[in-house]
């Protein structure tokens, strides 16, 4: 009987420590992921708002989810991958309802945001607004875990950012009519500004560690060629404003990165050369395992370029043979081989570390 007690005993012991054990590794390898951008990022909230941009319908999301979840592709986005190679659950997000599991982090990402509030006003969740609910996010974290916990938790998380396109859509189409006498780098100028405030502002709420994505070959989409040759624009067949915004992007981004690295105390980051991704991807198709880089798989007109014609019936026999899914966005495939450059990719495509490697540092 004394036997069997401590028998008992000790087995509860084991358990106890194991428990202990498997609580403590959980607690240093999870990283929460909080994401931010545009419909490259956005996995529903545009859903819960009275909008027009929306992928809320087949055959946006049929190859994955078997259904539509607001996710602009035939399956997961970047950040689904993202949290799967972080061993993370799919990230919900912020908006929908009954979400109170933040400790794995939130999406805040919105298709049509922009850095600038202007872009797709009243369409859109703009960065501001984005950066407004993670400070709610903060709010409710600190209640439910206390500040410490809480602390410890944001300085490990990892902050994803896509944002910047449909600035320069707008931009280069001359929607943006709030902002009309901006020059080109008058307007880049005010894009990376904004960007860097929504930085600066998470890392003095306790943000350390930011990923980034630069900007694609944006102009060579196949909504652009097609509205390119709407235009009757001569060149390359591609929107060549928009990819020149692009580039000049790019580079104001990487400066502006390593300004804020020597600027702000601890702050670690990635940047993943989506440019050179998208525009190897365009020009040798085949070399990456797609047999088209610049028709969509979804969509009617020039290109199947035109975004609001993709429905059931104008989608292509097989997915997998294309780069773009609609007219600006991805094929899960496409989102597949970006996540998995991002995350482990060599220094010549994602700077200066990879996500996995930000990740494991302190
Ligand atoms: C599919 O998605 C739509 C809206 O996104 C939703 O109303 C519907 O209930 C979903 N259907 C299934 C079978 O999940
Ligand atoms: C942010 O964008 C607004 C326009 O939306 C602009 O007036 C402002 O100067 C920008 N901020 C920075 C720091 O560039
Ligand atoms: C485009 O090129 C064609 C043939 O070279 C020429 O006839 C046409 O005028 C050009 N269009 C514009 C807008 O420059
Ligand atoms: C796209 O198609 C819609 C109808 O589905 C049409 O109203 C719209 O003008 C087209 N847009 C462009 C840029 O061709």
């Amino acid at each position: 009987m004394a036997d069997l007690r401590f028998n008992n005993c000790s087995f509860f012991l084991v358990l106890f420590a194991s428990l202990l054990v498997a609580t403590s590794c959980r607690g240093h390898s999870r990283n929460a992921l909080f994401i931010f951008g545009g419909s490259w990022n956005d996995v529903g909230n545009n859903n819960y708002m009275e909008t027009a941009i929306k992928a809320n319908f087949l055959p946006y999301g049929e190859t994955f989810f078997k259904n539509a979840t607001g996710r602009a592709s035939n399956g997961r986005l970047v950040p689904d991958f993202i949290a799967g190679f972080a061993k993370l659950p799919l990230i919900p997000p912020y908006l929908s309802p009954g979400n109170n599991e933040f400790t794995n982090g939130l999406n805040f990402a919105s298709a049509g945001a922009g850095a600038l509030t202007e872009t797709n006003v009243g369409m859109t969740i703009g960065l501001k607004t984005q950066l407004s609910f993670f400070k709610y996010t903060k709010k409710h974290l600190n209640v439910k875990l206390g500040e410490a916990k809480t602390k410890t938790l944001l300085s490990r998380a990892l902050y994803m950012f896509s944002i910047g396109s449909s600035d320069y859509i707008t931009f280069a189409t001359h929607k943006t009519t709030e902002l009309p006498s901006y020059t080109r780098d008058e307007y880049v100028k005010t894009v990376i500004g904004n960007l860097t405030d929504a930085i600066q502002e998470i890392h003095s709420m306790g943000g350390r560690k930011f990923g980034f994505s630069n900007l694609g070959d944006v102009g060579c989409s196949p909504f652009l060629r097609a509205l390119n040759e709407a235009k009757n624009i001569n060149g390359s067949g591609c929107m060549d404003e928009v990819t020149v915004l692009a580039e000049l992007h790019n580079k104001a981004l990487a400066k502006a990165l390593k300004k804020l690295e020597r600027k702000l105390e601890g702050f670690k980051y990635s940047n993943f050369d989506l440019f050179a991704a998208s525009k190897e991807r365009i020009d040798n198709p085949s070399k990456y395992g797609f047999k088209e880089g610049k028709v969509a798989c979804c969509g009617t007109g020039p290109y199947k370029g035109n975004l609001t014609g993709c429905c059931p019936k104008t989608v292509c026999d097989n997915v997998n043979d294309y780069l773009f899914f609609d007219g600006v966005h991805p094929t899960e495939k496409a989102n597949y081989q970006y996540a998995k450059l991002m995350w482990s990719g060599r220094a010549d495509k994602v700077k200066p570390y990879n996500l996995k490697t930000l990740l494991k540092k302190i």
